[in-house]
């Protein structure tokens, strides 16, 4: 016998939801019987501190102790995220067929038009994909070229923007140049004239970061102008901008983007997103559909997809709204100042991450002398319960530092006392 859902996940309970009130209709079923833990209202902090910030952080279920640095890897998503996807797989258990469709329509009715308004997109030209690397993937082998035609990338892509196009050179024939950026980044004039300098008469195509691995903030605008001037079809990897700072998407002028939403989106793992320009729908072509039109451009993997997760995002959309992406932008920043003015206090450090034009919110990269970036990312979890990562590219032995808005001041702290224990412990 098929059983009914609850009037709290029903299909006619989500049409025309706003991301706040489909939260509300996936949290029922906790909300009705709070543990006794259950945190503080979410608002939006009025100020930068650790006090203005206590309730945001009451939201994490975070092992007591541990201070976890590797947002950029993984995001952390909060306990409305969690329980959201938990009450999607509920009302999947309890009746597949309804509870399918309840999720697909909260995917179509809350969560593309509110990832639409955060990100300034049309909902229709986004495409929903299990994760960055996923999305890069589809834009670059989309783009239409024909053999000998060139793609201009940086040396500071991540492998899942690189692959792709290497993918494309081995079994087309297509050219692939990577242009050297250094890293600290130089200013925007001089990362835009260095990759000016190489566009020839064979480029057709110009893709790169957003906010690199490393943390490295790009002159977005400043590059698509440049390309568009050039008649380039621009791609951006925006997985480490997302979530972190406040993102235009159709301002910046670029014609494909791909992003995660489960690193600072703080997102269920296992999403992200593919946009692309309608205009550029006659020059980025889906990898799926024979009869895709402009119009219907069926850019988003066909099939069965994690439906639970995906409804999720509405309670991620909900928690960056209400917070603010400026206000979580000036949290970062307030954390990764703090940092960066204690690491700079300990001999043998090399900050890496540039001034604050040039570098994201939330992510710091430093070098200690003496200091092995990989032996030292398991060493400080043992000396400290402090969870980082390395980042070993760009010429750097490196640490990688991402702090979120839930990272306190005292955990940064006992990073800097950490940081010498680590390099003596060798
Ligand atoms: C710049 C950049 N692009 C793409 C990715 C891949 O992201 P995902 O794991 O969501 O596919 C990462 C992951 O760290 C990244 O840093």
């Amino acid at each position: 016998m098929i059983r009914s859902l609850a009037p709290s996940v029903s299909r006619r309970g989500f049409v025309g939801a706003s991301a706040g009130t489909l939260v509300a209709a996936l949290g029922g079923c906790s909300r009705q019987a709070p543990p006794p833990s259950s945190p503080p209202p979410l608002t939006r902090p009025e100020g930068d501190t650790d006090a203005d910030w206590a309730h945001v952080r009451a939201q994490f279920l975070l092992d007591e102790g541990v201070a976890y640095m590797n947002n950029a890897s993984l995001g952390m998503p909060p306990r409305q995220v969690f329980e959201a996807v938990a009450d999607g797989y509920r009302a999947l258990s309890r009746e597949p067929l309804h509870g399918k469709h309840d999720l697909q329509d909260a995917v179509a009715d809350a969560v593309l038009p509110a990832l639409a308004g955060l990100l300034g997109v049309r909902p229709g030209e986004l495409a929903l994909t299990r994760n960055a690397t996923e999305a890069l993937h589809l834009q670059a082998i989309g783009l239409v070229l024909e053999r000998g035609d060139e793609v201009l990338i940086t040396t500071q892509e991540h492998p899942a923007g690189r692959r792709p196009w290497q993918f494309r050179a081995a079994r087309e024939g297509i050219g692939l140049r990577e242009v050297f950026v250094p890293s600290p980044l130089p200013p925007a004039k001089e990362v835009v004239d260095r990759i000016e300098s190489q566009v020839g008469p064979r480029t057709r195509a110009l893709a790169f970061c957003h906010v690199t691995r490393g943390g490295h903030l790009y002159p977005v605008r400043e590059l698509c102008a440049m390309a568009k001037r050039h008649g380039l079809v621009t791609l951006v990897d925006g997985a480490q901008a997302v979530g972190q700072l406040p993102v235009g998407i159709e301002a910046l002028g670029c014609d494909a983007y791909s992003a995660s939403l489960h690193k600072w989106l703080l997102g269920p793992v296992s999403t992200g997103f593919l946009w692309v320009r309608e205009e550029a729908r006659d020059r980025i072509h889906t990898a799926f559909a024979h009869d895709a039109t402009p119009r219907a451009p069926a850019f988003e993997p066909p099939g069965t997809v994690d439906f639970p997760v995906r409804a999720a995002l509405a309670a991620a959309l909900d928690f960056a709204t209400v917070l603010g992406l400026d206000r979580i932008e000036s949290r970062c920043r307030f954390l990764s100042e703090h940092l960066k003015a204690r690491l700079i206090e300990l001999p043998g450090v090399t900050l890496l991450s540039g001034p604050t034009e040039r570098s994201c919110p939330g992510s710091t990269i430093f070098q200690m002398e003496g200091l092995d970036a990989m032996a030292a990312v398991p060493r400080m979890e043992a000396i400290a319960a402090i969870h980082l990562d390395e980042h070993q590219r760009d010429g750097h032995d490196a640490i990688r530092v991402s702090t979120h808005v839930y990272n306190r001041i005292d955990e940064i702290d006992r990073l800097i006392e950490a940081l010498p224990r680590a390099r003596d412990s060798a």
